[in-house]
């Protein structure tokens, strides 16, 4: 079986190659091997690979700089999808694709279920919802991980900024007010390479799943959890999101409930703490 993964040098793509390594030939695109701006050059990659899965890792994820650009957010992560996924179509390729929990309002007391009506509060929530909507729309073979919170040995993301601002700040300040699963970007890899490997896949249905880490925490919980497992002893203020202004709204409650990926995969992704320590561990 040959495979596509674009986003390659991301923090899941980077993650995944080593992971799909043993389904199949995998053909990995970074920007330069593969720029999702260029429609037509994702029509002749795929083309010429001819993957039987195509596994789309890039998005234009800067949640906050999403706001301002949103032309180019919508440009990667619905007009480039919709090609892939129109690609996908056209050979009969299985899409791999990942969403997230910011296609939620976060109002909901509960973690969110894949039926749950979706209500972006930001520019890239509504760009993901959007992408959903055209790989659904195209009728191509697909599967849709929602995940929330990514992070990873690689990138930039909150567990190295929290580290980074730590040893040079005499005080941190960070939210308690939103509630999450921090995900780490192994996780995902592994329960997709585990998905793919199910010997019943072409039997089951195209859609969407929810794939988050276990258990739940704030991001102030996550911070104060990263600087305890590494003995650093900077202080962590908890502070409301209205303490803390941003540009994108986020949810209040970003939980997902991975229920629907466990009883058709079997797939269950361990605590978050697991997934952290790993990390940790990992860049040591
Ligand atoms: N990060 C999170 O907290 C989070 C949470 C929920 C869901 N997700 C979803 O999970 C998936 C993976 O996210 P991630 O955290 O791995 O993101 P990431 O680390 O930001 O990686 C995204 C990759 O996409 C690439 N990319 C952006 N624009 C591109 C373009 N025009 N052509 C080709 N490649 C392009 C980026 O390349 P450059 O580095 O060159 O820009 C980057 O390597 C995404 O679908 C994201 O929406 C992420």
């Amino acid at each position: 079986m040959r495979i596509a993964l674009t986003g390659s040098k991301g923090q899941v793509g980077s993650a995944l190659a080593p992971a799909l390594d043993s389904l199949g030939a995998l053909s990995t695109f970074d920007r330069h091997g593969l720029d999702l701006l260029d429609l037509q050059s994702i029509r002749t990659t795929i083309a010429q690979v001819r993957p039987g899965i195509i596994i789309n890792a890039a998005a234009y994820t800067a949640v906050d700089r999403a706001e301002r650009e949103r032309d180019a957010v919508f440009a990667v992560n619905v007009q480039a999808v919709a090609e892939l996924a129109h690609a996908a179509k056209s050979m009969d390729a299985l899409l791999i694709h990942f969403s997230t929990d910011y296609v939620f309002d976060g109002e909901k007391p509960t973690p969110y279920i894949e039926a749950d009506a979706p209500n972006p509060l930001s520019v890239y929530g509504h760009s993901k919802l959007a992408g959903e909507r055209a790989i659904a729309a195209s009728g191509c073979r697909h599967f849709i991980f929602r995940t929330s919170w990514v992070y990873g040995p690689l990138g930039r993301n909150f567990l190295h900024a929290i580290l980074a601002a730590a040893r040079s700040k005499p005080e941190l300040r960070v939210v308690n007010d939103q509630r999450g699963a921090p995900t780490s970007s192994a996780a995902i890899a592994g329960a997709v390479a585990q998905v793919l490997a199910n010997p019943d896949l072409s039997t089951k249905a195209s859609g969407l799943y929810h794939l988050s880490a276990g258990g739940e925490t704030t991001w102030h919980g996550f911070a104060t959890a990263i600087l305890r497992a590494k003995g650093i002893k900077t202080p962590i203020l908890a502070v409301g999101s209205h303490e803390y202004p941003v540009a994108a709204k986020r949810p209040k409650n970003s939980l997902l409930d991975n229920t629907q990926i466990g009883a058709t995969f079997g797939v269950a992704l361990p605590d978050w703490r697991q997934g952290m320590a790993a990390v940790l561990a990992a860049i040591n």
